[in-house]
Parts: C-alpha cells; structure tokens; sequence
C-alpha cells in the first residue's frame, strides 16, 4: 500500500458516493410539482436523504470549529437551500451543548452558468464581512469555488473551510476538493433543491437529474 500523508477516510473526504450506473429512483414513487411532469429522468437524491446528510455534515463542522465563531458564507442562489438546512443543524448542535458557538450569516452570489454550460466570466455580487466558512450547492468543474476563494483571502480570514453539497465527477474539473461534501455524483446536471437550471426547478424538493426534454424546454 502506498504511504500518504495525513490520512483522511476517502469517504468522508467525498461523502456519500452516487456511482455512473446509479439509476437513480422512479419519480412516480415520489411526489413533485406538476409544471415538471415530463422534464425529469429520475430522483437522483431524495430530499430526506440530503438532509439527513448535511445533518452529519453539521457534525462534522461542530467537530473541527472547537470554540471558534463563525461566519456561515451562503453561495447564492443555488446554495440557499443547503445553507439554510446546514445552519438549522449547526443551529441545534450549538444549542443541545454546552459549545457557545457564535454564528453569523453573510449572503453572496455568483453567475456563471447559462443552460448547462459553465461560462468564461465570473460575476460576484455582495458580502462584505467575510470571515470563516463558505457554504455551496455544487462544485463542477471547481472554477466557481477557485474564484470565490481567492477573493476571500483578501480578507485574511483566520480560517475557511468549503462545505459543498454535491461534487462532479468531471473530466473538465480542475480537481478543487471542498472540505466537507455532501455526495459525489456522476457528470450529469442536477436540479431541484434550489439548485435551477436557467432559473427553473428550484422549487423542486429532490435532487433530480433533467432529461433532454426538460433541457429544451427551458433553454435560452
Ligand atoms: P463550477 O464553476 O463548474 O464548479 O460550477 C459551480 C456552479 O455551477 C454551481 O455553484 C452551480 O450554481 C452551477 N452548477 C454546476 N453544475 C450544476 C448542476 O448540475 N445543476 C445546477 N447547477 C450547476
Ligand atoms: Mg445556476
């Protein structure tokens, strides 16, 4: 076996694994809005699942904050609904110990996608106090977080750590690695869970991968 440095578990380092010929679940076992009927191929993560994941992930960043206050940096929009069900959970941690964790709340937006494709330029609008920890949707191809990141850093935070919900298995990844992650799923594009595509499905409660249909319909 080959020697490594600091040892981290792998499948704590890239969370639940959701493989290539994962086929998902049947959406007819489960309920969602009906202006999507026909734009989906499957359930890829049901939403009681994904919370229960970011439930652990709470855990995992009480863990390693110790006594820190914290700076909870929500990547708009596609974040929000990861941000806000992450902050109930370290929310209830803090509270059911004897840890006084203080935590603040910053919102920030980035742009870069149009239909399914990751564009050349990056827009970053908002926040103006950051400080420690920066909550995401998805990492891609990693270019977002890249940039996000090295803006930060002319804050000279004392820490920043990246909690990314899902990360890509792409061929066009740049190989960043968040610090905590919720799933590493397959290349193909997901919606729902706040996560769109040209701003729809979002108000979709399951993580599902969009069909060619759903594609056509809403392209741009
Ligand atoms: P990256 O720069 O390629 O890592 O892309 C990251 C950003 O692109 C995320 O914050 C999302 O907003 C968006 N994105 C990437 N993949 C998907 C997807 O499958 N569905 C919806 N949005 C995505
Ligand atoms: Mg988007």
């Amino acid at each position: 076996m080959e020697q490594s440095e600091e040892k981290v578990p792998e499948n704590q380092e890239r969370g639940i694994l959701l493989m290539d010929n994962w086929p998902g679940y049947d959406l007819d076992l489960f309920t969602y809005p009906q202006h999507y009927y026909g734009d989906l191929e499957c359930v890829l993560i049901p939403h009681g699942i994904i919370v229960d994941r970011i439930e652990r992930l709470a855990k995992d960043i009480m863990k390693d904050i110790g006594y820190h206050d914290i700076l909870v940096l929500c990547v708009l929009k596609g974040g929000y609904k990861f941000c806000a069900d992450l902050v109930e959970h370290l929310k209830n941690i803090s509270r059911n110990s004897d840890r006084f964790v203080s935590m603040k709340v910053d919102f920030i937006r980035l742009k870069s996608y149009k239909n399914d494709q990751s564009m050349g330029e990056m827009q970053i609008i908002g926040g103006e106090d950051l400080s420690t920890l920066a909550g995401k949707d998805v990492v891609g191809t990693g270019r977002t977080m890249r940039a996000l990141l090295s803006s930060i850093e002319k804050y000279k935070p004392n820490m920043v750590k990246v909690a990314s919900l899902l990360v890509k298995r792409t061929a066009r990844s740049d190989s960043f690695r968040p610090d905590y992650a919720g799933f590493e799923i397959p290349d193909v594009f997901v919606v729902g869970y706040a996560l769109d595509y040209n701003e729809y499905f979002r108000d979709l409660n399951h993580i599902c991968v969009i069909n060619e249909h759903g594609k056509e319909k809403y392209r741009i």
